[in-house]
Parts: C-alpha cells; structure tokens; sequence
C-alpha cells in the first residue's frame, strides 16, 4: 500500500502493475481562456503529486487553513495509506478542435494523427454524454475511497474551468500488466488479461506501447493513446448460457483459462489445430482468436479494464459489464483492426453492448515539480 513514485519518463498507471479499483474521470473544459487552462493544470499536477505520495491535495490539508474558507482537501482520505494510487492525465481530440469547428486554445495544429476520432463500428450503441471528454483522469488505487478522492479533489480544484462530464467506477482489475500478477476473472467469469502486453516485455512495450517523436508529434515522445469503451454485458442471458458455448465464444476453458486447442493457461493457442469432427478446436468466430495478434496485422494491445456493476436497471437486471480500457502507440493501427474484426464476427456480440467510447492522447510523465501535465501542448 505503498506510494508509486509520479515523476517519470513516463505516466504511472500504465505499466505500473494494474491495482485493484478505478475512478475514470473525464471533463469538458468551460472557459476558452488558455492562461486559466495551463494555470489549472499546473495545480493539478502538483496536487497529483501530492495526493500520489499520500498527502492531502493542498499543502495546507484538510484542516490546517483557515477556518473561514473551504479546506485545500476535502478530507475523507485522511489516514489512509497512499494504496498505490496513480494519476493519469490524458487529453481528447475535442480540446483541439471543440464540436463547433474552434481552435480554443491555439493548439490545433499539434493535434497528433493518432488521436484521429475512432470510426463507428457495427453495433455501436454510443451514448453521447458519456463518451469523449476535452481531458481524462484515470485514478486506479488498492483503495476505492482513496481513488475518488483524488477524482473528486481535481474536479474541486478545477471548478470554473472543467466540469465533470462522467466518471466511472470500477472494482476488479480485468487485466494483468506485470507477470508477478495473477490473472483476475471479469463478470463472465472468466480470467481475464492471460495474453496481455506486460510490463515485463520490454521490447514489445517500447514497440506497441509508447510513441516517439518519429511517430510525427515531438510532444508525445514517451506518450501514449488510451481508448476506454464501456461494455455493457447482458449478464442474464450469459448465465443462461452452456459452460461448453461460454467456452466456445473465449477458445478457452472458464476454469484455467487455458486455449481450447490444449495445454496450459500461458501456452500459446493452436488455431490450425482441429477436432475429431474437423471443426477448428477454437472457432473461427471465438474471441481469442479474432483478437489474437495473428488475425490483426500483429497488432497488440495494453489492456487495463475493469468489471462495473452501476446498481440494477430497474428492469430487474444487473447495470453491469467491462469499462474496457487500452493503451497503445496508434489506436488506428492497433485497437481499431481488433475491434473492426470483433464488431464483425465475435460471437461475444450476442451478449454485450459498447455503450461509450474514448480517445485519449496520454502525453508523456512529467518530470519534476517545474513540469506539468500537458506541458507539451502550450
Ligand atoms: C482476450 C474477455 C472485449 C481485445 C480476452 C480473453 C477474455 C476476454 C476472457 C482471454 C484471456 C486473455 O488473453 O486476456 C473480453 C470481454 C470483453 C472483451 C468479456 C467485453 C465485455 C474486448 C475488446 C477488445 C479486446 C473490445 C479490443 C478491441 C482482446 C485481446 C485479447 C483478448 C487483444 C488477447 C487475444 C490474444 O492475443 O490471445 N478477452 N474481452 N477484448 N481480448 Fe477481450
């Protein structure tokens, strides 16, 4: 439950081993005025820094200023170990350029190929107002408390100039991003995270994971993208479901997590491998294969979701599902090619509904108490 350290090369929260909850937050900007924009994200990143280490957000705390204005803090973290919280600050497409065609704050033309709006895809289901955002936090900690904390701080430092657009919780990794990690399960019941890009492959993390200059935007340079979409599972229908049809969708086995095609949760699947009817042991529509690097052009993803469950319907069914979120060098060349070949043919459409989508230019860590979040960009 110790502090992840804030100052980097890179954000934390990326490949920093995936913590246990998420409060995802994402902000529409409301002043045009670029000096109150860069002056709110200095604070911000020093707050970050603070709240990172296990401090309040303002130096002065929850009770130490004066009694006649509102606290630099609001307080409900007070005790509580630092849990490993991370900041992670990105930036959408909308702050370039707003849904009326206008350059706010003068920065268009830094605007990188790779934050591209995302195309539709069949069966997208999108609700506006809880997709996009002018910015983003991702705030994961061991603590949820400790996690809407800092969400709800930034959101207090940022009034007048931010408004909270949504927010999202979620409880349970869905994802490993280090080998030292066990595989957790998502709400279909099935591990989850098995074939992800992981801290530990180093160069495929250099490759697939962070930009370079070379990319064409000097300012992302140790950056990355982030595209969250909240996948809403039809969680009745799947608990009616055959475990031999729930195994079929994934190509894998619910309880191991192993490839239908045999051997052992970490062994690669064997997609010629057939049957004694002929048939493909994992299908042709399963997930594992449509999203396996082999279908998409090589293509690999950092994948770092959580399950949600926001209550009941009123229906009688359970609000919930995966708050899918991935990093990646160029969202176009890698979470696009896997989602078009599952929008397509994934059989695990029957059973899900992407409800929101975003896209996020996450620049690079920030280096000292000088530096801040998106100092690049001004
Ligand atoms: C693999 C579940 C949506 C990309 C997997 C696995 C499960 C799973 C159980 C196998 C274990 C593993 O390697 O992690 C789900 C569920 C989803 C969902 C329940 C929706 C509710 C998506 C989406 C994408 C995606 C939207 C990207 C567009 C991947 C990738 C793999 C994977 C890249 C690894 C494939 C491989 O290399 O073997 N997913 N997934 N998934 N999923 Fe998903």
């Amino acid at each position: 439950h110790d502090a992840v350290p804030f100052y980097g090369e890179h954000q934390a929260g990326i490949v920093t081993p995936a913590q246990d909850r998420l409060h995802f937050v994402a902000f529409d900007v409301i002043t045009d005025d670029r000096a109150k924009l860069v002056e709110m994200l200095r604070d911000w990143t020093l707050a970050a820094a603070r709240m990172t280490a296990g401090l309040d957000a303002g130096a002065l705390g929850a009770v130490g200023g004066p009694a006649q204005a509102p606290p630099q803090d609001t307080g409900e973290a007070l005790g509580l170990p630092p849990s490993q919280l991370t900041l992670t600050f990105g930036v959408g497409g909308s702050l370039f350029r707003d849904a009326k065609g206008r350059d706010r704050f003068g920065i268009a033309a830094r605007r990188p190929a790779a934050l591209e709006d995302l195309p539709h895809f069949p069966g997208d289901a999108l609700r506006p107002e809880i997709s996009g955002g002018d910015l983003c936090v991702q705030a994961c900690a061991q603590d949820p408390q400790v996690a809407v904390h800092a969400v709800r701080n930034l959101a207090r430092i940022g009034m007048g100039v931010v408004s909270v657009r949504y927010s999202q919780l979620g409880f349970g990794r869905t994802s490993s991003t280090s080998t030292a990690q066990a595989t957790p399960r998502n709400l279909m019941g099935f591990k989850d995270g098995t074939a992800n890009l992981k801290a530990e492959e180093t160069d495929q993390v250099r490759d697939h994971l962070w930009a370079a200059a070379a990319d064409g935007s000097d300012w992302m340079a140790g950056g990355t993208y982030l595209v969250t979409r909240k996948i809403r599972m039809t969680i009745e229908t799947w608990d009616r479901t055959s475990l031999a049809e729930q195994e079929a969708i994934f190509g894998r086995d619910k309880g191991e997590g192993a490839p239908l095609s045999g051997g052992k949760e970490f062994d690669e699947p064997d997609f010629a491998k057939v049957g004694d009817d002929g048939e493909p042991l994992i299908a042709d529509v399963a997930h594992v294969r449509l999203a396996h690097p082999t279908s998409n052009g090589g293509a690999r993803l950092l994948r770092r979701g959580y399950n949600f469950v926001d209550g009941s319907d009123g229906l009688g069914r359970l609000d919930a599902g995966l708050f899918f979120m991935s990093y990646q060098r160029d969202p176009h060349k890698q979470f696009v090619p896997v989602q078009r070949n599952l929008a397509r043919h994934d059989i695990l459409n029957e059973y899900i509904r992407h409800v929101s989508s975003g896209l996020f230019a996450i620049p690079p860590g920030v280096r000292d108490a000088a530096d801040y979040w998106g100092a690049g960009l001004f």
